[in-house]
């Protein structure tokens, strides 16, 4: 039975700052940015975005055809921009998705990793019970100290996916290949609105664990590099999707090739979305690669920082145009409709909820978005649906 990617959707925020203002701030050479890292702009939430709100436009994307809800029987929201300690952000959605109570609903944390566990346990789930659907919503705000080599990768983002038996996108092979090890190289303590970042080192330790996820998974799958017909990463900022790659190629004696030129049209104008990259990459390969990727096997390579890194594949499905040209236009539509802020804006927003420490509050309208943070009450996030 095939089990995999049946439907996906993807949301970013309203308003967007150029890197290039971000050098001219720091006096850094905008090519440090714009070829160095690969980046040229970043999505910004405003105080009236965050993962659930972002999180509700993508899966409202991913709904958009589904007309049997009542069948997804779980719901799982991979964040580690979570915005609550204890209630999960995907239960605010079960309402405004007017999902079934007989839905498992939870949230998920493995740094940008928790995506892709979402995914292989939903396959599983549906494995032993083939009528279950499952709806994966990846969503993420990232935050560098100001300042922080970091900060030229922020970004934000969310993808929506509905996993299913006869899946209309991409299968999930049964094979895959993972490596933990307790580390820092990135994490981001209960008590910080920033993440700590051994940037240097969680480029390395990427590139090892996918070294060995790799090779783990070539032992399970028997499958070599030549059988894999595209590769999407994890991608915090493009650079780093090239320097896996380069190093994926390496190990295998191959030389550099095209595998994962399509998967990077929209990282570069986003920024790291964490849980959400990986996919956003995926939504990339399957609407820019210019040919029909029918029956393609695509590597997908995961990682989380603190660490997991899991290699494992999905071949696409025919018919997978269908859904995907339509997304394409939405998608680019987003990310020409956002509203370019300068650096006292970025700021601004960057800086709103810093210090907030349970007081009731009104945000500023600024969300263009269907689902907005109205405020906060009695330490209650209230969310205002428009046109409800
Ligand atoms: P940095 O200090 O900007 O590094 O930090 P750099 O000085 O080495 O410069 C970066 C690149 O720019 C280099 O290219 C320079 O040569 C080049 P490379 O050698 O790497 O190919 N450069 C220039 N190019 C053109 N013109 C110039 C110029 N000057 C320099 N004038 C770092 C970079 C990635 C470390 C930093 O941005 C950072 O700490 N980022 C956050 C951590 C991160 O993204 N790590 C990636 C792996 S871990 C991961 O992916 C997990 C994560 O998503 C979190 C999670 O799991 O939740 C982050």
């Amino acid at each position: 039975m095939k089990i995999g990617i049946d439907s996906i959707g993807f949301q970013t925020a309203g308003y967007v700052f150029q890197l290039s203002e971000l050098a001219k701030q720091y006096g850094i050479d905008p090519a440090k940015y714009e070829h160095g890292l690969m980046q040229k702009q970043m999505s910004v939430a405003s105080p009236d975005e965050d993962v659930v709100t972002l999180g509700y436009g993508a899966a409202k994307q991913a709904l958009y055809d589904c007309d049997d809800v009542e069948s997804i029987k779980l719901l799982i929201f991979a964040t580690e921009t979570g915005v609550d300690q204890s209630k999960s952000a995907g239960m605010h959605l079960h309402r405004f998705l007017k999902l079934n109570p007989n839905c498992r609903v939870f949230e998920l944390k493995q740094a940008c990793y928790a995506s892709s566990a979402a995914l292989q346990l939903s396959v599983s789930m549906i494995r032993s019970d083939p009528k279950l659907k499952a709806l994966i919503i990846a969503s993420d705000i990232a935050k560098y100290g100001s300042g922080t080599p970091g900060e030229p990768t922020q970004g934000c983002g969310s993808v929506a996916m509905i996993v299913s038996a006869n899946p209309k996108i991409m299968e999930i092979e049964p094979y895959s290949g993972v490596w933990s090890a307790d580390e820092n190289d990135f994490w981001r303590p209960c008590y910080s609105e920033v993440a700590f970042v051994d940037g240097k080192h969680s480029v390395q330790l990427y590139l090892s664990h996918l070294g060995n996820a790799w090779g783990n998974y070539k032992r399970q799958s028997g499958l070599s590099f030549a059988d894999i017909d595209q590769v999407c990463y994890h991608t915090p900022f493009s650079k780093m999707a090239i320097k896996a790659h380069n190093e994926l190629t390496r190990l295998n004696e191959v030389e550099c090739n095209e595998k994962v030129n399509s998967t990077l049209h929209y990282t570069p104008y986003i920024g790291n979305c964490y849980t959400a990259a990986l996919y956003v990459c995926l939504l990339s390969m399957l609407g820019n690669s210019g040919v029909d990727v029918s029956g393609k096997r695509v590597g997908m390579f995961a990682y989380g920082s603190g660490s997991v890194g899991e290699f494992f594949s999905g071949i696409v499905q025919n018919g997978y145009k269908q859904r995907i040209e339509p997304l394409s236009g939405s998608i680019q539509e987003a990310l020409t409709s956002r509203k370019i802020i300068g650096f006292d804006k970025f700021r601004e927003f960057y800086n709103f909820w810093n210090d907030y420490r349970g007081a009731d509050v009104l945000t500023p309208a600024y969300s263009k978005n269907k689902l907005r943070l109205k405020g906060i009450t009695e330490h209650k996030r209230v969310y205002e649906l428009k046109d409800a």
